[in-house]
């Protein structure tokens, strides 16, 4: 470890890096306030984004689907590259989990065979166990593997890992070496990134000293949120903080928090200077965003938002794979929320949340997306049809026939 350290270049950050001052920096109290960062001018508007080239893998849109634990699962993946998402990033695994073939190990069964180019992401907080995590899920397929100190949870960052890593240097460099290696034995070349926050604290934004010691270790890809562990998802993500890490590393920095659309994504842009952008939360009940954005920010066409009869045949075979991959029951409630969301923006939204909670089996959840997913011209006709005074009395009828 000591010769990486010795061998970062510490442009504009004054910190010294030997072992003994990587434990001194880990309380991270002497940060230095990075200047602010001039990006030369990134226009809003007729900004076209190259692709990302990352080692061994196609050139690749530069939005990427966040991973999202509990949300972001095989079947969320698979509908979002049926919408033509590109890269796409496991939930967590935890490491020592996928080692023992328990519990999160399920999150990685099967989930690389067809769903390529896709990168693992691990969690954990020893640096020989999250080295041979890495192992197993190259081993399992993965084309990248990712390492998490993102994540703000209260019971990863109680475990001292997750965002809790930014406070601890010395063991998040071992975790960033020990992945760097395992990778390199077990695939060289195969490309590897890390997801961080800003850093832990206001008092603590470490994210380009930990980028740059990535750097230097031959990852390929930094992603960063733009804000500190100590913010959870409070406030707005501070785009222009993550033009600090762009500027200390060569290699690709995508900027993440709060991008829910081509405009906030040209703006985080526009103040990260960053290669590309990774969301999330905004994807939630809609896959197809990925698509749209990257349309937007590469100059393509920008696909057109889905009918609802599109979305619906899309949830239809969403469900059918929710059951398969969790069963039936474990599927239905975790498809729950995702229902709900896919129901913004419908006329009736809340009588279809209503009817699909009490459905218990996949037949139910049908009936009601056919009940409810119409086309929007449908309605419109049916509902022009009605006289004004009959829609009370009419409109619960029409549904009890249907159903
Ligand atoms: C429910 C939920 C689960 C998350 N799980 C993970 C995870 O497993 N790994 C990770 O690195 N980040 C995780 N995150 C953080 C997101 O990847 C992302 O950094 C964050 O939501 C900010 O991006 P957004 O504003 O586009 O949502 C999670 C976020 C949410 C809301």
């Amino acid at each position: 470890m000591l010769a990486v350290l010795d061998a970062i270049s510490h442009a504009d950050d004054t910190r010294p890096v030997t072992a003994q001052a990587s434990a001194q920096v880990n309380a991270c109290n002497d940060a230095p306030c990075l200047a602010p960062l001039h990006l030369p001018g990134l226009q809003l508007q007729g900004l076209h984004l190259p692709s990302l080239h990352l080692p061994g893998l196609p050139a690749l849109d530069p939005v990427v689907l966040a991973p999202m634990s509990g949300i972001t699962d095989k079947p969320f993946r698979r509908m979002a590259r049926r919408f033509g998402a590109g890269l796409l990033v496991t939930e967590m695994v935890a490491s020592a989990a996928l080692l023992r073939e328990i519990k999160d190990s399920r999150k990685l069964k099967d989930c690389v065979d067809d769903e390529s180019p896709i990168s693992v992401q691990l969690a954990g907080i020893e640096a020989e166990t999250m080295g041979e995590a890495a192992k197993v899920a190259i081993d399992r397929g993965a084309d990248m593997v990712d390492v998490n100190f993102g994540c703000p949870a209260k019971k990863v960052t109680a475990k001292a890992s997750g965002s809790a890593l930014m406070r601890d240097e010395p063991r998040a460099i071992a975790i960033l070496e020990a992945v760097a290696r395992a990778a390199q034995q077990a695939a060289p070349g195969l490309p590897v990134s890390v997801k961080m926050r800003l850093g832990w604290d206001e008092s603590c934004h470490n994210a380009a000293y930990l980028a740059r010691v990535a750097e230097d270790l031959g990852f390929a890809m930094v992603v960063v949120h733009g804000r500190t562990r100590c913010q959870f998802y409070k406030g707005q993500a501070d785009w222009r903080a993550v033009a600090q890490v762009r500027k200390a590393v060569k290699l690709p920095v995508l900027v993440n928090g709060d991008i829910s659309d081509p405009s906030t994504a040209r703006q985080a842009l526009q103040q990260s200077g960053a290669a590309g952008v990774m969301l999330g939360r905004a994807a939630e009940g809609r896959p197809w965003l990925i698509r749209q954005v990257a349309d937007d920010l590469t100059g393509r066409a920008v696909q057109a938002e889905p009918s609802w009869d599109e979305k619906r045949a899309a949830v239809e075979v969403f469900m059918a794979e929710m059951l398969e991959h969790y069963g039936t029951a474990s599927g239905l409630r975790n498809a729950r929320k995702h229902l709900a969301w896919f129901a913004h923006g419908l006329p009736d939204a809340a009588e279809f949340r209503r009817q699909v909670m009490k459905a218990d089996d996949l037949a139910g959840i049908e009936s009601c997306l056919q009940r409810f997913f119409q086309a929007p011209e449908q309605q419109a006709e049916q509902q022009a049809e009605l006289q004004p005074q009959q829609l009370p009395q009419q409109l619960p009828v029409q549904r009890a026939k249907a159903a």
